[in-house]
């Protein structure tokens, strides 16, 4: 990993934050499969096992994350997160809003709730930088109805702007069929 990934790598090491024990995470936009690994070392820093999964919209980089790391490479999907129908669902599933367009932020979030996440799990959103003292994004997910139930920062080098990632509860663990 050159210096450019190690840092882009080390600035989402507060991304188990978001996980609450061992079980399956899903990284959405899973590039060159970088997150996954770092996700599987860090949960094992943490004491977590995370079995980790990955989908790239661009069928390159999903078969270049396949070479990459050929142990994981039948977990690793080529989709659209938007319409995705996903195999299986996953405890934790991360995903980036800037993913699609602004007017379907919404449905990303709750196309990913409805198919993607499993009973009692949860639907992390970012990393994302945002400015020091607002909350754009949570403000977004609250107008558009969803109920953020937990948030994590991690300092910038310029103290204006906080990397943040927040999440939302998937289905209740008594929805379980
Ligand atoms: C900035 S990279 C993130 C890589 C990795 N997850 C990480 O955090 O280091 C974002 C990736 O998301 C992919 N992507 C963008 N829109 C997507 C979508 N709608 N569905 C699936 N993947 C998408 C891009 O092709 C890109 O590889």
């Amino acid at each position: 990993m050159g210096r450019g990934a190690a840092d882009r790598a080390a600035a989402r090491r507060f991304v188990p934050a978001a996980v609450a024990g061992d079980g399956a995470f899903l990284d959405v936009g899973c590039a060159n499969g970088c997150l996954m690994e770092c996700l599987e070392r860090w949960g094992a820093q943490d004491g977590l096992r995370l079995e980790v999964h990955g989908l790239e919209i661009i069928g390159e980089l999903a078969a270049l994350a396949r070479r990459r790391l050929p142990r994981l490479a039948d977990r690793i999907w080529e989709g659209n997160a938007l319409t995705w129908v996903p195999p299986r669902r996953f405890d934790v599933v991360r995903v980036g809003l800037e993913y699609v367009p602004g007017r379907r932020r919404a449905d990303l979030v709750r196309h990913l709730l409805g198919a993607a996440v499993a009973p009692g799990g949860r639907l992390v959103i970012g990393p994302y930088t945002e400015e020091t003292g607002a909350a754009a994004t949570e403000d977004a997910l609250v107008e558009w109805g969803f109920t953020v139930a937990g948030r994590a920062s991690a300092g910038h080098r310029d103290p204006r702007v906080e990397r943040r990632i927040v999440w939302v509860e998937g289905p209740a663990s008594q929805d379980r069929p």
